[in-house]
Parts: structure tokens; sequence; C-alpha cells
């Protein structure tokens, strides 16, 4: 061996402990390459990628060309078949089938080969292939995972050689020591896309469970993210890193995952006698029955007054079970005198014309929900905090539960359901904090909702972030690096864009 044993020694242990550190899969091709040829002095050199049938061309450099790039789509793949049989004529193919390195001292001088492509590249670039080193990246679960192809090895006069024996196995040793690395990279990345991609399942499972919420849990993230990148622009001190940001977006794809768990005729509760049924038609129905009895009972001269007071009272009830304003006094009480009639069942039972239950729901002052009903609703962030906190996380994502769980906090405590202040929240759990509400005020789909424009939107949320309700720094950031209109083309409706 012509080369100094241990600087060879030395440099195949800093190659191979680079490739086991490096996370960049393109990082870790040009590693691979660059490593290759600086054992065995090539000139140029080429990485392909077995995916499904085909070798893909990933990298190639060249020295005397000056090429030193990934392939965008320049590079054709190679296919390792042809008619179903193995393409033999192609070398990278050849020995990606055939799982053998190919020495060749001069292409052009080679027979059962088609060099055809190198011939067209040669003349394009006028360039000159000639030695050709070709070796197959077998991983430690025997799978051939790539070929490593090196070109013009250089002796110490700059002129084109042969590939040596010597260097032919230390390719070798050093293929294998890429191939494990580069089959530990795409598993690594494999679970990566395979746990975001269930998260994406349980965000788009939640959203499909309640459309009266529309796409909140899509467009949550979207928000945060945006405003996680705001800040860095706004403050490069306190910018955030990519895996900071990730962290987040995994955070706020799951933030209202405990909503599983949810009942949907709570979650979904439009008006307030809603159950699985809307119970006003039974009362209306009870209505129908007393009525009708009075018809039998023959009190005809009083039938077209108690028929329009009942049509009176009926209206009344609708409007009251939308819930859409506030309940006076005097609608309290319309509703207890209402509740006093009664009407009779097959057996001659009285029973009263609105129920203990239905009346408590009619006099809910404000919205749908009664307290118990809200307490439930409430509950899915607790749902949120204990389910996620058993996922075993690895280190780039240990603060997602703390995030998702904190989305309903408020900096001035009053949030739920730990009642946390600013200091016991991370800089991420407030800026899903403000995404939450402020996709909630502004989305464009909700049922029973009216489609608010920017500027309402904003007004409110300001006066959350004087009143301690969200993060005010972080709402300026939002306002002065126009998240709003970033998310706000995109992503709502153009008549609600009022300020640009
Ligand atoms: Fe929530
Ligand atoms: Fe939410």
């Amino acid at each position: 061996m012509n080369q100094n044993i241990y600087a060879v020694v030395s440099k195949l242990t800093e190659i191979a402990l680079a490739l086991s550190a490096e996370k960049n899969k393109n990082k870790l091709f040009d590693l691979i390459l660059m490593g290759a040829r600086e054992l065995t002095h090539a000139e140029a050199g080429t990485l392909y990628i077995v995916e499904g049938d085909y070798l893909k061309f990933e990298i190639i450099h060249n020295e005397t060309l000056k090429i030193s790039t990934l392939n965008q789509g320049q590079f054709p793949s190679i296919p390792l078949k042809e008619n179903g049989q193995n393409n033999d004529r192609m070398i990278a193919a050849y020995v990606a089938n055939h799982r053998k390195t190919v020495n060749l001292a001069d292409a052009y001088q080679a027979e059962g080969f088609d060099f055809s492509g190198t011939r067209a590249f040669d003349e394009k670039n006028r360039y000159h292939s000639e030695s050709f080193l070709t070796v197959p990246l077998i991983n430690h679960e025997d799978n051939v995972i790539g070929v490593l192809q090196l070109i013009n090895a250089k002796d110490e006069a700059g002129k084109t050689r042969p590939f040596s024996q010597e260097e032919q196995l230390l390719t070798e040793a050093l293929s294998s020591e890429a191939a494990v690395a580069l089959t530990n990279q795409q598993l690594i990345y494999g679970l990566k896309v395979m746990f975001e991609s269930l998260t994406r399942v349980i965000a788009e499972a939640i959203d499909e469970k309640s459309p009266i919420t529309g796409k909140h849990c899509k467009r949550v993230p979207i928000i945060a993210h945006m405003l996680a990148v705001a800040v860095g622009k706004s403050e490069p001190a306190r910018k955030f890193t990519d895996d900071q940001i990730y962290e987040l977006d995994i955070a706020a794809l799951l933030h209202d995952c405990g909503k599983v768990t949810t009942p949907v005729h709570i979650v979904e509760k439009g008006h307030k006698l809603q159950t699985i049924i809307d119970r006003i038609n039974l009362i209306e129905t009870r209505f129908e029955i007393i009525y009708r009895d009075k018809i039998i009972e023959g009190n005809l001269a009083d039938l077209p007054k108690i028929k329009e007071k009942f049509i009176s009272d009926i209206n009344f009830l609708r409007e009251s079970n939308l819930g859409k304003e506030s309940m006076s006094d005097e609608a309290l009480k319309r509703i207890d005198e209402i509740a006093v009639l009664s009407w009779k069942d097959l057996s001659g039972q009285l029973h009263p014309l609105i129920t203990d239950d239905e009346k408590y729901n009619l006099r809910i002052l404000k919205g749908t929900l009664n307290p118990e009903e809200r307490k439930i609703i409430e509950n899915h962030v607790s749902m949120t905090l204990r389910m996620l906190s058993q996922i075993p996380y690895p280190k780039y994502l240990k603060d997602v539960t703390e995030i998702a769980g904190s989305h309903h906090e408020k900096i001035n405590g009053n949030g739920y359901p730990r009642h946390l202040k600013g200091p016991q929240m991370s800089e991420q759990a407030k800026i899903l904090a403000i995404a939450d509400v402020f996709e909630a005020l502004t989305a464009p789909d909700r049922p029973y909702k009216e489609v608010m424009n920017l500027s309402k939107a904003i007004a409110i949320m300001s006066s959350m972030g004087k009143e301690g309700h969200i993060d005010p720094h972080l709402w300026e950031i939002f306002l002065k690096e126009k998240v709003y209109l970033e998310y706000g083309k995109e992503y709502l409706k153009e008549e609600q864009l009022d300020i640009v």
C-alpha cells in the first residue's frame, strides 16, 4: 500500500464518525462522495440511491469541471431492469444487480457496458472520463441501497491512472459504512415522517368530528408557525431554532387532540335544547297535544286565543333556543310561565310541557352551553395533557405536551386548566395560545357564526393583550410583522381583509 497506513485509517475513522453524526440527507450524500474521492484521489464521482426499480442519481462531483451539485432533475434515473431482465448494459445497474464492484482502467476501451451517456457528457463538457471504480452500497441488512461511482484516479503528477486494488478495498469499506449511515438516516427520517403523518391524521379527525369548528386543527399550526418565524425576523436575538419551530408545529397539530373524548353533541351543541336531537321539536309536539286536547274537550270559543298564544310561545322558545342573545329577566320569567303547562299521555298521566332539564337549558343566559357542558368542553385540554404526556418523545419534541396543553392558559393566570401565569408558560405555548384565538375568531367556515373581519378580530385581540389574556409583546410582533395578512391572504375570504 503506497499510502501512509496511519493517514488512511485516520481518514476512514474521521469519515465514519462524520457519517454517523450527520442528520441532513444531502450533506450525508456529499460527505460520502467527498470521503471516497479523498481516499482514492478521484477527480470525479457520482452517488446513486436505489428507489424502487431505479437508481436515483443523487449527487455529482467533478473537480476539473467545478461541478458539485445535487441532482435537481437534470440527470435521469437508471432503470435496474429492462423488459424484466437485469439492465446489465449500464455499469451502475450491473453493480447494483450483481452486488459486485467493477474496476475499469479505461471506460473507452472496456467492453460489455454502454458508456454512451458518459461519452455524451464528455463531449459536451470537453472532459475525458477514463478510469472508473463502481461499488455497491450494501447495508447491514444485506440490501443494496445505492451505488458509488468514482472517476479518474490521479497520480501525484495529476495524470489519470487506474484505481488500485487497495483503493478498491478502501472504497468498499467506506461504502458499507456509508450504507449503514444512509439506512439509519432513512429509518430516522421515515419514523419522523410517520409520526408527523399520525399527528396530521389526528388533527384531521378532530376537525372532521366537529364541523362547527371548521378546519381549526389544520389552521392553528399554520398561524403559530408564521408567528414563530416572525419573532425571529422582528428580534433576531429571540429567533427560534428549526427544532423549536418543528416542536411548535407538532404541538399545534395536536393541541385539541383531547377533543376525541368530548361527546359530539356537546362539541357540536349549536342550540340550547340540543342533545343528540334538538328537543325544541318535542316541545312543539307537546304544544300540539295540549291544543288538540282542548279541541276534544270542546271549549271551542277559547280556541283562537289559545292558538295565538301557543304560536307566540313557540316562536319565543325557538328564538331563545338559538342562544344568540342574552336572556333578560323578563324572558326567564316567561319560560317559567310557559313551563307550567302540562300534557296528558295515553294512561291519563300529566307531564310538564317543558321538563326541568329543558328549562335549565333554555334559561342559559349566554350562548348554548350550560355550566356542566362548559366544563366538559374545557376538559379537552386536560385530556390533551393526559394523552400527550404518554408519548415517549425524542429530545427535540420533549416540550410538545407542555406547549399543547397550555393553549387555554392566560398570561394573567385566569386560563385553564392549570391557571398558569405568563412566566410559567414557554414562548411557544404563548404563540400557540394566540394562534388558537385568532383562528377561532377569523374562521371563515363555521356554521352558526358570522364571518369576522380582520379589523374586528384584531381589535378584540388587542384588548385581550391589554387585559392579560394573551402575551402583549408577541401580539405586537403579530401586528408589526403583519402575520394576520400573510395568513389572511391565503386562508381567509377576500371580504375579511379590511386592513392591509
Ligand atoms: Fe382548545
Ligand atoms: Fe383550539
